[in-house]
Parts: structure tokens; sequence; C-alpha cells
């Protein structure tokens, strides 16, 4: 075999590549979009491969993921005993509805229920069919609990909120690119702004349709905005004064992600309705669903709720091992560890290059200057050098890798950061 033929850095043999791929980069870009859909602007690398905190592309360059499929990723790209439980229950049995009964989805129900400590689970899909069902159950609630007039539960949410594309969450939406033109919207959703315990309150007071308060403990998308110390315990306060119930929306941050199992735990709060996605799966397979006592839950009766493909046993025997490895290798604590290592250094960024760092664990953002260069194109110089991430909102870099990064790895990412950004001007 030629020397350069299997390379430690692009681990595929010059065979395996070719096989892999009959056309290069730019080739399939070109197919994409031409025949995809306009929506989502890529960054220009395709890749064919995952293994840990690595990404290779379709011509052999290594990269470190500093994305983590939008922290979806926690447990690293195919973990062994994912790809593992995947082939053995895909070989088994795959899919069934919940027309019948299956043994992972009460082994799931049950494992999740007595680790997170709410006494049901419900499975669903994606993130956004989660935030939708944890609605349903709390406008079911709203009015059957807490004997709203008929139509008029209202729901509150956070300014900048994020949590997906459906016509519900567009409606919950304050960003123009989310909503714009897809109206009517749904009625009744009222927005206030985030990390605002007084406004809370007042809309409260005034309000008795109020059936619940849906927010994210810290909010991802809106560019990792951490909310003061106290603004849970406060959330809680007011919703258990004024009978009003607390969704949280951890899709993103739960599962360690933040250096707690989940982000309400930095404050030892506990919401009534817990919303999970994206690690609920490390993105073997897309697996969300909600976790609410019996007395909320029971809302929805038979006949009620359904969903095809949520509570399928390949999802629920993938997420069960998911949610064990985030725990079984201490993914919460290398998380919180790490995470002061990113601040520590990304803190030092001069501001006439980065002005802002925000974060906890390893979910952080870095607002790059505007003045000093766009993100999509420090991202693009990143790709050049071996690291994929991308901007949220066009200036803040994600800095969310898998959880299973080692410091030695991390360390190395934060050099290529760095550098980049030292010689940006200059090249
Ligand atoms: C906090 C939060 N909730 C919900 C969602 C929607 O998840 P999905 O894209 O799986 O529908 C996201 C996606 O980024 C999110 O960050």
């Amino acid at each position: 075999m030629h020397p350069i033929a299997r390379s430690g850095i692009f681990g595929l043999t010059q065979r395996e590549l070719r096989l892999k791929r009959s056309l290069g980069s730019q080739e399939l870009i070109d197919r994409d979009q031409k025949y995809g859909g306009r929506h989502f602007k890529p960054l220009p690398v395709v890749l064919t491969k995952g293994e840990g905190v690595h990404l290779w592309d379709v011509e052999g360059k290594r990269y470190l993921d500093f994305l983590a499929g939008f922290s979806t990723v926690n447990q690293g790209h195919s973990h062994p005993r994912l790809v593992k439980v995947t082939r053995e229950q895909a070989g088994n049995l795959a899919h069934t509805s919940r027309a019948f009964y299956t043994e992972p989805h009460g082994q799931l129900a049950e494992y999740l229920t007595k680790l997170l400590g709410w006494e049901k689970f419900l499975p669903m899909n994606t993130g956004v069919e989660a935030g939708d069902t944890a609605i349903k159950v709390a406008r079911r609630w709203g009015y059957r609990a807490k004997k709203i007039p008929t139509e008029q539960a209202t729901v509150v949410f956070a300014r900048s909120n994020f949590w997906g594309r459906s016509i519900a969450a567009l409606s919950a939406s304050t960003d123009p690119n989310c909503y714009t033109d897809f109206g009517p919207y749904v009625p009744r959703f009222d927005k206030l702004p985030y990390n605002d315990l007084v406004a809370l309150e007042l809309k409260f007071k005034q309000d008795p349709t109020v059936c619940a308060f849906m927010v994210e403990p810290i909010q991802g998308e809106a560019g990792v905005v951490v909310p003061r110390d106290g603004y849970l315990k406060g959330v809680r306060d007011l919703c258990t004064k004024y009978d009003v119930l607390w969704i949280a929306d951890e899709v993103q941050t739960g599962l360690g992600r933040t250096g707690k199992r989940l982000a309400v735990d930095h404050e030892n709060q506990r919401p009534d309705i817990m919303i999970l996605g994206k690690a609920l799966s490390g993105g073997m397979y897309p697996v969300s669903g909600i976790l609410a006592d019996e007395q909320i839950m029971s809302c929805l009766e038979s006949g009620s709720h359904g969903s095809t493909f949520g509570g399928s046993p390949l999802g629920n025997r993938i997420a069960l091992e998911a949610v064990k490895i985030v725990e079984e290798e201490n993914l919460a604590e290398n998380a919180r560890k790490l995470g002061e290592i990113v601040r520590k250094r990304l803190e030092k960024i001069p501001k006439d290059i980065a002005t802002e760092y925000r974060g906890r664990g390893l979910l952080a953002g870095l607002v790059i200057n505007k003045d000093f260069a766009e993100g999509w194109d420090i991202c693009l110089k990143l790709k050049d050098a071996g690291l994929l991430t991308r901007p949220a909102h066009g200036q803040i870099l994600r800095i969310s890798p898998p959880l299973t990064i080692t410091r030695e790895q991390l360390e190395q990412g934060l050099d290529i950061l760095t550098t980049v950004l030292d010689n940006y001007k200059s090249t």
C-alpha cells in the first residue's frame, strides 16, 4: 500500500474514498442546489463520515466538529453503543406504531421519569412537535383544571425564543425571518421580554386566561443568551403563584450540554412540563418528548394526540441508550469542566475582534465584532483550517462540540479559532 494510501489523519483508504464518491464536493453542492430547497444555506463542505468529535469531507479532509448538529450529537458521532443498538433494534423490530405495545416504549419512559423526576413521558419525534405537544397539554389543562373560558387560553413566550419552524412555532416567534408572510398566525400567543420577571408578573396579574409560560432556560438560537441568576426560580415562583404552567424548552440545553443534566438544575428548579429533543437520540434517529406529572399529562386522553413514528421501538431503544451514555460517561461534568476552559480562553479575545463571550458548559457563543468581520467569513476560514461551526444571527459563533470532547481536542479547536481570528485581517 502506498504510504499515504491510509492516513491516520484522513482515516479512509484511497479505495474507500473512491468507492464512497464518484462526484467531488463542487459537483455534489451543485446537484444539491439544483434539486434541493433553498431554505437553508449550508457551509460549502460535503461531509461523508463522522466519528467522535471529528467529521470528514468527501475529499478525505478531517475537521473538528464545534457544532454537533446544533447540540444534538452530545454523545459524539457514531458512538459505538448507539450504532450497536440501532443495528440490533432495526434488525429486530423498527416500527409498529403505537397501535400495539412494544418493550422499548415503557423502558424509555421508566428510565427517563425515574432519572429526571416527573411521573410521565410522552415521546414524539422532532423538537417542534414536542413543543406543540406541550402547548396542547397546557391548553387542555387551562380549560379543564384552571377553568379558562372556551377558546381563550393564552400561552406566553419569551421574546427571541426559537422552538422550530411549524406554524405554531413561527406564531410564537419575534424574528421576522421566521414568521414573515406565513400568517395568519395562531391566536393568543403573547410575547414578553426574556429575563424580565416584572413584565411576567404584570401579565400574569392582569390576564387570568394565561395557561402557560414557555421559555428556554438559556436561549440557544437567539445566540446563547444566559439569564441572570435567580430568573428560573422567579419564573417558578410566579407560575406557582398565578396558577400558570411553566413549560421549559430544553431541546437544546438538556442532557448535559450546559454542565448539568438539565439547565434548570443550575437553579434547582422543576418546571411543570419539560421538553427534550436533539441529544435525546444523539442524532441517530429523531426522538423528542415531554415530561410532566400524571395530573397534567392525563389531560391528553386516548384519541386526543398521536404520531405515527413517536414512540417507535427503534427510536425509543436508541434514546434509552443515548441518555444512558450521557449519564455513564459523565458528559455533563465534562461539559462543565471544559466549558470553563472555553470561557477563560475566549474572554481574553480583544473587544475589537469579539465583543462578548456568552455561555454555560459547552453551549457557548462568541460575538464577532461586525467592524472586524462577518461571522460567516470567519466560519469559512475556520473550515479551511479544519474546524466546523456556524454563526447564529450572523455574528455569534457557536461553540458546542460533542460533549465527549477531550481537553486536548478542545484546546486544539480553540487554538484553531484564536489563530484564525489573529490572522484574519492579514489574510
Ligand atoms: C430550544 C429549541 N427548541 C426546539 C427546537 C426545534 O427542534 P427541531 O428542529 O428538532 O424541531 C430547537 C431547534 O434548534 C431548539 O433549539
